[in-house]
C-alpha cells in the first residue's frame, strides 16, 4: 500500500482542570491508532493543545486570583506526567491561546467574512450590572415560569422539564454575583450557517462514503435537516468584553471570537507550531490532498466537529482543508457509574500511576473493550483485573517465560530455523484491518486466539520434558525456536497497545524496533536472543483496594469532588477570625458536643461545637483556632452557639481543629 499522510488529533482539553480518566481513553484509543499507522510505515503527525479560552476559565481563574494567563500555564505544566505516563505519543503538546492560534482563528474570520458569511445584528442578553458581564445560561438562575420551583438554571426546569429561555425565568438572578440581571443589548457576529450553500456543502460532506461513523452521520442529518423551531439557526461567534479569547480583527470595538470558533482551530495551531520546530512547511503540508486530516472526539461535541468545523474550514478555503475523518467514542463509566464532565470518576490517572499500576494494563484493558462505534465503555475492576492477568501474563508474557530459559541455558541464546508453515504471519492482513477500522477488542481477540494456540503448541511440546530427554535436544531447541518466533509475531500484533512492553520484548528478543511488516518474516536460523527478564505483573487485587480507597495510602492527597466553583465576592461574604479558646468544658447530657468560651480580641463569645470525641477540653483551653464569625447565631438544645469553629474530618471519626500559625492574634482576620 501507498504511504499515507496522517494528520491526527484528540480533542482538546479545557485547560481548566487536570486530566480525568475519560481524556486517557480518548487518547489511548488515537494513540494505539497512531502507532498502529507509524508501524505501517506511514507518516502521522499526532497532535494535542490545551482549550485555553472562554468565560468559565476566565471565572475560574478569577476564583483563584489569578491571571487567565498564568492560570492556563499551570494547568498546562500539569499535562506532561500523564502522557508520559500512559505512553501517549503526541508529537506536539500546544494551546489555543498561542500565537499562531491567534493568528489562524482571525485569518479564517476574515476569510469567512470575505465569503459573504458573516454579518452583524443586536443581541439582548441578560447582563449582570454588579460584575459588568453578559451572562451565558449557566450563569442564571430563577424561579421555573412553569412550575415555580426555585433557583432553576436558565435553560430548562429539574422538577417539571420545562424548556424556556432565560428571559422567560420569574426573578432571575446572576449566580456570580447574586445581582438582577437587566437586559442589554450588543452587536454579535454571526456565521451565516444557514446559507443554503453552506447546507448544501454539510449534506454532501456529511454523507461522503466512510468518512463518519453512520450513528454519526444519522445524528448530524438530524440538525442539518431541522425544520421550524429545530432549524439549524446561524451560528453567533463573537463575545463582548470581558472575555479571555481571541479579539476579532479589523473592528473598532473590542469583541472577542467565540471560544468554540477558536478550539478547533487549536489543532491548526499546535500543527503550525510542530511545523516550525521541524522545519516543515505547514501550509503546504496542510492543504495537500495526500494529508489526511483526523479528529478523535467524544460523542458529546459532535454538533461542533461535524456541522460548524467542516463548514468554517470550507469556507475560510485555502490553506485549509475539511475534516478526513471525524471518528467519535462513547463516554467512559466506572463499575456502572456515569462520569461527568467536571467530576470525573472514582478512578484517577495519577493515582494510578502513583500507587505503581502498570500503564499498559489499562492500555490493554480499554482496548479489548472499544470499537468502532459510539458506544459507553464500563470499567470494571474485577474484569481489568481477570482479563489483564489472564491474556497479558497468563497467555502472552507466558510463552516467552517458558521457553527462553531452554534456549539461554543449552544452547546460548541461539535459535534454529522454524517451521513456516504456522497460521500466524497469515492473521497479520487481519488484525491489520481491525486495527484500521478502530475494532480493537476484536483485534485483540484474534491475538488471543494466537496467543491459545502458541500455548497449545508449547504444552503439547512439552520442553520441559524434553529438556532431560537424552537426545531430544535438537527436538527442544527447535520447538523453543519456533515458539520464541510465535511469541515476536504476538509482540508485534500487540505493539500498538503495549508499546513499552514490545520495546522490552524486542531487547530480550535482540530485534530492531518492530514493524508491521516484520511479521512476514521469522528470526533466521542461528539467531541470538538476550537474557529473558520477567516482562510484565499480574494485577494485584490489593493495587485496585489503593485505587479506588485513597483514604488508605498515606502520603497521596484525598480526592474530594470539589464544590462548585464561587466567587472571590462569595468568599468575602465569610468573616473568618483568629479566637483564642479561653474555656473549654462538656455539656451535661451531651457526648458530642463542647462548649467553648472565644476570645474574639474586641470580647467573647460561645461557641458549641461537636469536637468532644477528639479533645479533652482542658487540652484546648489557651489554643487559637478560627472561627465563622458572622454565622447566624444558631439556638441548639445546650444553648445559643454564637459562631462555628473550622475542623478538617475525612471518611474516618478523626476531627482536626484547625489552628494559626503561631503569633497570630485573636481577632484577626482570616482571609
Ligand atoms: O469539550 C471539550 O472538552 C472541549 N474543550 C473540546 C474542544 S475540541 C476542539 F474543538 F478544540
Ligand atoms: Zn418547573
Amino acid at each position: 500500500m501507498a504511504s499515507r499522510r496522517l494528520f491526527v488529533t484528540t480533542a482538546l482539553p479545557y485547560a481548566n482542570a487536570p486530566f480525568h480518566i475519560g481524556h486517557m481513553m480518548e487518547y489511548i484509543q488515537a494513540d494505539i491508532w497512531v502507532r498502529f499507522q507509524r508501524m505501517q510505515g506511514h507518516e502521522v503527525h499526532f497532535m494535542g493543545a490545551d482549550d485555553a479560552h472562554g468565560a468559565p476559565i476566565m471565572l475560574a481563574a478569577e476564583s483563584a486570583g489569578k491571571s487567565p494567563e498564568l492560570f492556563v500555564a499551570e494547568i498546562a505544566r500539569g499535562r506532561r506526567q500523564y502522557l508520559e505516563g500512559f505512553h501517549l505519543g503526541f508529537d506536539n503538546w500546544h494551546s489555543t491561546h498561542s500565537a499562531e492560534n491567534t493568528e489562524l482563528s482571525q485569518d479564517i474570520y476574515r476569510k469567512l467574512k470575505a465569503a459573504g458569511l458573516v454579518y452583524t445584528k443586536p443581541v439582548e442578553q441578560f447582563y449582570d450590572p454588579v460584575k459588568g458581564i453578559f451572562l451565558a445560561d449557566r450563569y442564571i438562575k430563577g424561579e421555573c415560569p412553569n412550575c415555580g420551583a426555585k433557583d432553576q438554571y436558565g435553560d430548562a426546569c429539574e422538577n417539571c422539564g420545562t424548556v424556556y429561555t432565560a428571559t422567560e425565568l420569574r426573578n432571575p438572578y446572576s449566580t456570580l454575583s447574586g445581582a438582577a440581571p437587566v437586559l442589554k443589548s450588543s452587536e454579535h457576529h454571526f456565521f451565516r450557517l444557514s446559507d443554503p450553500k453552506c447546507r448544501a456543502f454539510l449534506k454532501q460532506w456529511l454523507e461522503a462514503p466512510g468518512r463518519l461513523q453512520p450513528q454519526v452521520v444519522n445524528k448530524a442529518k438530524e440538525w442539518l435537516e431541522g425544520t421550524g423551531e429545530r432549524a439549524l439557526a446561524d451560528w453567533d461567534i463573537s463575545r463582548d468584553p470581558p472575555y479571555f479569547g481571541i479579539r476579532i480583527p479589523d473592528i473598532k470595538e473590542e469583541k472577542y471570537l467565540y471560544v468554540w470558533l477558536d478550539a478547533p482551530v487549536g489543532y491548526l495551531a499546535s500543527f503550525k507550531n510542530y511545523c516550525a520546530k521541524k522545519g516543515l512547511d505547514f501550509e503546504k503540508l496542510l492543504q495537500d490532498p495526500k494529508t489526511e486530516q483526523i479528529h478523535f472526539i467524544g460523542k458529546d461535541i459532535i454538533y461542533f466537529h461535524t456541522l460548524f468545523w467542516p463548514a468554517m474550514l470550507k469556507y475560510a478555503g485555502k490553506p485549509y482543508k475539511v475534516p478526513d475523518h471525524v471518528y467519535v467514542h462513547g463516554f467512559i463509566t466506572v463499575s456502572g457509574d456515569k462520569m461527568s464532565k467536571s467530576r470525573g470518576t472514582g478512578i484517577s490517572p495519577l493515582r494510578y500511576l502513583e500507587i505503581g499500576m502498570n500503564p499498559e494494563w489499562l492500555r490493554y484493558y480499554i482496548a479489548a473493550k472499544l470499537n468502532a462505534n459510539v458506544e459507553d465503555l464500563d470499567f470494571n475492576p474485577d474484569d481489568f483485573m481477570a482479563r489483564v492477568n489472564s491474556d497479558l501474563v497468563g497467555k502472552y508474557v507466558n510463552i516467552a517465560s517458558r521457553c527462553a530459559v531452554f534456549i539461554n541455558r543449552k544452547f546460548g541464546g541461539r535459535l534454529v530455523a522454524a517451521r513456516r508453515d504456522f497460521a500466524f504471519s497469515a492473521k497479520a492482513g487481519e488484525i491489520a484491518a481491525l486495527y484500521e477500522q478502530r475494532e480493537f477488542g476484536k483485534a485483540l481477540r484474534e491475538i488471543m486466539a494466537l496467543a491459545d494456540a502458541a500455548n497449545q503448541f508449547v504444552d503439547e511440546q512439552k520442553p520441559w520434558e524434553l529438556s532431560k530427554q537424552p537426545g531430544a535436544e535438537h527436538k527442544l531447541q527447535q520447538v523453543c525456536s519456533v515458539a520464541i518466533n510465535l511469541f515476536r509475531l504476538l509482540t508485534i500484533y500487540l505493539k500498538p497497545v503495549l508499546p513499552q512492553t514490545a520495546a522490552e520484548a524486542e531487547r530480550f528478543l535482540n530485534v530492531a524496533p518492530l514493524q508491521w511488516s516484520d511479521a512476514g518474516t521469522l528470526l533466521p536460523a542461528g539467531h541470538r536472543i538476550s537474557e529473558y527478564r520477567h516482562l510484565l505483573n499480574r494485577v494485584d487485587e490489593k493495587q485496585l483496594d489503593q485505587l479506588f480507597d485513597v483514604a488508605s495510602v498515606p502520603g497521596v492527597a484525598k480526592e474530594q469532588a470539589v464544590s462548585d466553583t464561587i466567587s472571590i465576592d462569595d468568599f468575602n461574604k465569610l468573616d473568618l477570625r483568629v479566637a483564642k479558646i479561653a474555656r473549654a468544658e462538656a455539656l451535661e447530657g451531651a457526648d458530642k458536643l463542647l462548649k467553648l468560651t472565644l476570645d474574639m480580641g474586641d470580647g467573647t463569645r460561645t461557641v458549641i461545637a461537636g469536637i468532644k470525641s477528639a479533645y479533652a477540653p482542658e487540652k484546648l483551653e489557651g489554643r487559637l483556632t478560627v472561627v465563622v464569625a458572622n454565622l447566624a447565631p444558631r439556638k441548639m438544645k445546650f444553648g445559643v452557639s454564637e459562631g462555628m469553629v473550622l475542623a478538617a474530618s475525612g471518611d474516618g471519626p478523626e476531627i482536626f481543629l484547625v489552628s494559626p500559625d503561631a503569633g497570630a492574634q485573636p481577632g484577626m482576620r482570616v482571609k
